[in-house]
């Protein structure tokens, strides 16, 4: 089998063949795949789910969250299925039990790092990290929390950015120099000190080349960035939550 390839924050590798049709293995079931699609492509041609953070169709590819993990037979290390290229007779699997469980630690892993409190969260009830924990059956987190203070950037007269939200997915870095061509959104630092900066660090509401156009907004994953005074059923009462509050108990005893 050739060695595994991956796409580095480039939106097309040169050197591949898009005419070229393979045959690999995805959950058992026999899949085609072109020579220049991803892991991740391929799984949603064949309905297959792969939970994602950082991707979003239109936007290069970052690999930043690692939630799209898969394993691939023969090759230790698992792989980020939106930046690695479909391979002739690979066979992956996206719902080993090795997969499942490195997925949901790190989920806790991005829940632990910085200020995740749904209840006091305007985008509680319409956040993709929320439903990801929904869904990957993340009732508590092993990890201890940080709890990092955060500033939260609010001089731009219609958004704010929540520093203690953000998950560092990118995609507001992305869709602002790919889509609105501003490029305002950077990031600097990095590992756990890295965030999200606009116009070489300045405040959000002096970033000269901000358009305004509040794509940055919309791709957010997180509360992290928002739109003042739209908030949305914040505080919202849900008895339907009640059984995961017992569920989560019970898995604290353990
Ligand atoms: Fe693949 Fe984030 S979706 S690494």
């Amino acid at each position: 089998m050739t060695p595994t390839e991956t796409l580095t924050g480039k939106r097309h590798r040169t050197d591949v063949n898009p005419m070229r049709v393979l045959t690999l293995k995805m959950d058992g079931q026999d899949v085609s795949a072109r020579e220049d699609e991803t892991l991740l492509t391929v799984a949603r041609q064949n309905g297959i789910r792969i939970p994602t953070l950082c991707h979003l169709n239109g936007l290069s590819e970052r690999g930043a969250c690692r939630l799209c993990i898969v394993e691939i037979k023969g090759q230790a290390r698992l792989a980020a299925a939106c930046v690695t290229l479909a391979r002739q007779d690979m066979e992956v699997s996206t719902r080993s039990p090795r997969v499942l469980e490195f997925r949901r630690r790190i989920l806790e892993l991005i829940f632990s790092e910085r200020n995740h409190i749904c209840a006091v969260c305007v985008s509680n009830g319409h956040c993709d990290l929320q439903d990801l924990a929904v869904e990957l059956g993340m009732t508590h987190v092993r990890y201890e929390y940080m709890y990092p203070r955060h500033e939260v950037d609010a001089s731009h007269p219609r958004f704010s950015v929540d520093h203690n939200r953000c998950v560092l997915c990118l995609r507001c870095v992305r869709v602002c120099d790919e889509v609105e061509g501003a490029h305002t959104w950077d990031i600097m630092r990095r590992g756990i000190a890295a965030r999200v900066i606009t116009d070489m660090n300045q405040p959000w509401g002096t970033a000269a080349s901000c358009t305004g156009c509040g794509k940055c907004v919309e791709v957010c994953p997180t509360g992290a960035l928002s739109e003042k005074g739209r908030s949305v059923a914040e505080m919202k009462k849900g008895r339907e939550f009640l059984p995961y509050l017992q569920m989560m108990r019970r898995d604290e005893l353990h």
